[in-house]
């Protein structure tokens, strides 16, 4: 049978031998495992998000927006020292997340200290113009949101939006011609462009999840 990566499964101790390979991806894989708590899609979605995060966007403080278990935050960390810390703020954040944060940096202690897991609405945070700031599907109008955010303080974000929400998002008049999810979509890139933002737009796979269009944009 086939690792589906779109599995909300839990990853376990069982999962161990399909992640053998020695790359940075298995490793942090191995760690998850042994954890207990976390769901097969978000590891690969949250390391697809920050990889490319971390081609366009290197150092700067992390700020992951409804973070889950913060995920992304810590990747980010590990895929560049250079930034100094990762701030990852859930309106509920998960029982596990500290277990995943305290599993991490046994692993890598250089991550202990730096990831900073905060229970709040992301509109409580403050920001800055020298963060990076992302968010892994931040449901409907959440991610509009935390695009709002950014650009106040002129920040560079990356967003992986899901549930687009017809009734509360922008569709830029755009339905007639484009799916309204992807109208939704095409409206925030060129929200951000009118910002005086650069724009790029990218795809994860698509058998991790169909919610896969990445906006990165930046001042
Ligand atoms: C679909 S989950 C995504 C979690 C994680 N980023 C991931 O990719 O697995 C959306 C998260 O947004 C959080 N959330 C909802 N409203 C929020 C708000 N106003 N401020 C911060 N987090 C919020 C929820 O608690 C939930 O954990």
């Amino acid at each position: 049978m086939s690792f589906d990566p779109s599995s909300r499964s839990r990853l376990s101790s069982h999962d161990l031998h399909r992640f053998a390979q020695d790359s940075l991806f298995c490793r942090v894989a191995r760690v998850l495992c042994e954890a207990n708590c976390v769901p097969r899609k978000e590891l690969y979605e949250a390391w697809e998000v920050a990889r490319r995060a971390r081609r366009r966007f290197r150092g700067g403080r992390v700020v992951d927006l409804a973070c889950g278990h913060g995920l992304v935050a810590q990747l980010m960390l590990l895929l560049d020292d250079k930034s100094p810390s990762a701030l990852a703020v859930d309106s509920k954040l998960p029982p596990s997340a500290s277990r995943v944060n305290e599993c991490l940096s046994q692993a890598w202690p250089r991550l202990r200290g730096r990831v900073q897991l905060v229970e709040a609405e992301l509109e409580s945070i403050a920001l800055d113009a020298e963060d990076v700031i992302v968010s892994c599907h931040a449901c409907g109008s959440l991610t509009d949101q935390v695009l709002g955010r950014a650009l106040l303080v002129r920040a560079k974000v990356a967003v992986l939006p899901c549930c687009q929400a017809t009734g509360k998002s922008d569709l830029g008049g755009l339905a007639g011609w484009l799916d309204p999810a992807l109208a939704i979509d095409v409206t925030r890139a060129a929200k951000l462009r009118a910002a005086g933002y650069w724009v790029h737009t990218q795809t994860i796979p698509a058998e991790i999840t169909p919610k896969n269009r990445l906006l990165l944009a930046g001042p």
